[in-house]
């Protein structure tokens, strides 16, 4: 009787087991089928990272719209730890978060909002923090614990270690943990993540550090950090690479961060187009009204987001005078003209002479049987691509237009 009885356990026991595994894998292969899009600590703060500091950005990122423009991770990045116990667990500085990480992911789940930290696969941060090697179980446990619900992990003290295999451990770890964590894998474009990491983690870096500017490099020792162009000329090949759930991360944005207008938009609209993650990287507390109208673009954001999950890809190059083009659900085209020079730029452009279809779909557009009607996403003004587009392009400044099949309105009644 005892021995059917401890059968009829085991028969159980593997049955829910069976049951619980796919339900568990679901959920992490759910995490992030669109870019996710919130905000990060570094690109502003540095290591001047507060629970004060992410409470008022929390409270920032809902009272200026972002939230409901889909905005939704709060990221501490590096600076944040205090240390190891004597039990090697990882606790925050006192200091600076002296209510503990759960209380803050407790805070920010109640807004409808979630929580990213930062950890590193070697013994230390690029910051000089403990980082979690030989220590990922137990770090993935306590930040599954705290209600974490993304953590990017970095790439500094490393010496000698194997990329895809030190970030697969932190996968499975977060993985063993049950709670779906989006992984970010900040490699930098090392050990090309486009080939391993689609499997290991959400997003991978793709490239160094951002800089806010708009075409630089600027060079720390042995490490450099990008502008804007640089790091869209450094994606050409990766585009085949992204796709829902796996995505190529070119850095957290810099819009609000001492670019101009016209380079915000272009830099927030080439991140959409190219299906980066959306990071704002600026202080949301005091935003002007033309930041906060850049980062809450909702026809922009919407281009990212789209349920097809395809990355734009150049179409064409003509001097400083670029054109970009995105396939979109139903149909929809997403185009975005982009000056990448220090002059104005004459845009003529007759769409029935260019196929953006890229193989894609062949066509071109504004030809008989595929005429579009078009809205620009930053003017909202709307027209027809059986019209030829004459325009003046400021420097460093795109325009976007969402490309719906159809004639327009006035095209229809011949108007
Ligand atoms: C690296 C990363 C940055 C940031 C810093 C923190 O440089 O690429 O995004 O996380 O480390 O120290």
């Amino acid at each position: 009787m005892t021995l059917l009885f401890r059968l009829l356990a085991l028969v159980a026991l593997a049955a829910s087991l069976l049951w619980l595994t796919p339900v568990h894998a679901q959920k992490f292969d759910e995490l992030a089928q669109t870019p996710p899009i919130g905000w990060n600590s570094w690109n502003k703060f540095g290591c001047d990272v507060s629970e004060q500091l992410i409470r008022e950005t929390a409270d920032a990122m809902v009272a200026t719209g972002l939230r409901d423009a889909g905005y939704r991770y709060v990221n501490i990045d590096d600076c944040w730890q205090g240390g190891r116990d004597a039990h090697g667990d990882l606790f925050p500085d006192a200091k600076r978060f002296p209510s503990g990480i759960k209380v803050l992911a407790d805070r920010l789940h109640a807004q409808g909002l979630k929580l990213g930290l930062y950890s590193d696969v070697g013994n230390k941060t690029c910051g000089g923090y403990p980082g979690s090697r030989g220590h990922e179980y137990q770090d993935a446990r306590t930040f599954a614990a705290w209600g974490v619900d993304y953590l990017k992990y970095d790439w500094c003290n490393t010496e000698g270690m194997d990329s895809a295999s030190s970030y697969t451990t932190m996968r499975d770890a977060l993985h063993a943990t049950g709670r779906p964590i989006m992984f970010s894998i900040c490699e930098w474009g090392e050990t090309k993540p486009w080939l391993w990491a689609p499997a290991v983690g959400q997003s991978w870096r793709t490239t160094g550090d951002i800089a806010p500017c708009w075409n630089c490099e600027v060079g720390h020792g042995n490490w450099s950090s990008f502008g804007i162009l640089r790091i869209v000329d450094m994606q050409s090949a990766l585009r085949k690479y992204s796709g829902p759930g796996h995505w190529n991360d070119m850095d957290m944005l810099e819009v609000g961060n001492g670019l101009t207008e016209d380079e915000d938009r272009a830099h927030f609209t080439l991140w959409a187009m190219m299906d980066s993650p959306l990071i704002a990287g600026n202080d949301l507390r005091g935003m002007s009204a033309s930041v906060r109208a850049t980062l809450a673009n909702r026809d922009v954001i919407a281009l990212g987001q789209d349920p097809l999950g395809i990355q734009a890809f150049r179409t064409l190059a003509e001097g400083q005078l670029e054109v970009w083009a995105k396939p979109l659900a139903h149909d929809e085209w997403a185009v975005a003209f982009l000056n990448r020079g220090d002059t104005p730029r004459r845009l003529a452009f007759d769409w029935k002479e260019h196929a953006v279809g890229d193989g894609l779909s062949g066509r071109n557009l504004g030809a008989d049987k595929s005429t579009y009607r078009w809205t620009e996403l930053w003017s909202k003004a709307t027209g027809s691509t059986a019209q030829a587009l004459d325009r003046s392009l400021a420097p460093h400044s795109v325009l976007v237009f969402r490309l719906v099949p159809g004639p327009s309105a006035a095209a229809a009644t011949g108007s």
